[in-house]
């Protein structure tokens, strides 16, 4: 079935110049943009993205990681795209994300969790259908998010 997802470069990401990096690697699998946004997160938007950790202990280190620069904000949509996003983002902690992934082939630190310190793991993807339904909405009017024709729809069906 053909999904869109909610996908974040995060201000780690955007520090270390690995924008362009970031998204080939989407791009290469053959996903579509759909809309994208580069923001300076809130601490309300923080909250309102990371509702379901809000409560938890590593929560204050989370909001002050995603809100300590800009952020590059996009929806990316295909076949299956949730949990194809998720497999190439890998683990969410960055030492037993896979190689290949893009959490294991970038973002290895030494860092346990539960510290207070930031896991710096470079992406956000949205986790499954409701998720990614209510972070699109979260992040882009329904005006934001554009449908259109890649170069390689013009052969389906022949
Ligand atoms: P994300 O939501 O950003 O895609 O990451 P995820 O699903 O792989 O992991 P999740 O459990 O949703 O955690 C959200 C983000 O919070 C930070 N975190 N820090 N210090 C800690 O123990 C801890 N645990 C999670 C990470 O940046 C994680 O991606
Ligand atoms: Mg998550």
């Amino acid at each position: 079935m053909y999904e869109k997802t909610l996908v974040i470069v995060k201000p780690d990401g955007v520090q270390r110049r690995m924008v362009g990096t970031l998204i080939s690697r989407f791009e290469k699998v053959g996903l579509k943009i759909h809309a994208m946004r580069f923001v300076q997160a809130t601490d309300e938007q923080s909250k309102a993205h990371y509702a379901e950790h809000v409560d938890k202990p590593f929560y204050p280190s989370l909001e002050a990681y995603i809100t300590v620069g800009p952020a590059l904000v996009f929806v990316l949509g295909g076949t299956g795209a949730i949990a194809k996003v998720r497999q190439l983002v890998g683990d969410t902690e960055p030492a037993s994300a896979l190689p290949g992934t893009i959490r294991g082939d970038y973002a290895h630190q030494p860092l346990e969790r539960g510290s207070d310190r930031f896991l710096c793991n470079l992406v956000h993807a949205s986790a499954n259908t409701e998720d990614a339904e209510r972070e699109v909405a979260l992040w882009f009017g329904p005006d934001e998010v554009l449908d259109y024709a890649m170069i390689d729809d013009m052969y389906t069906g022949l």
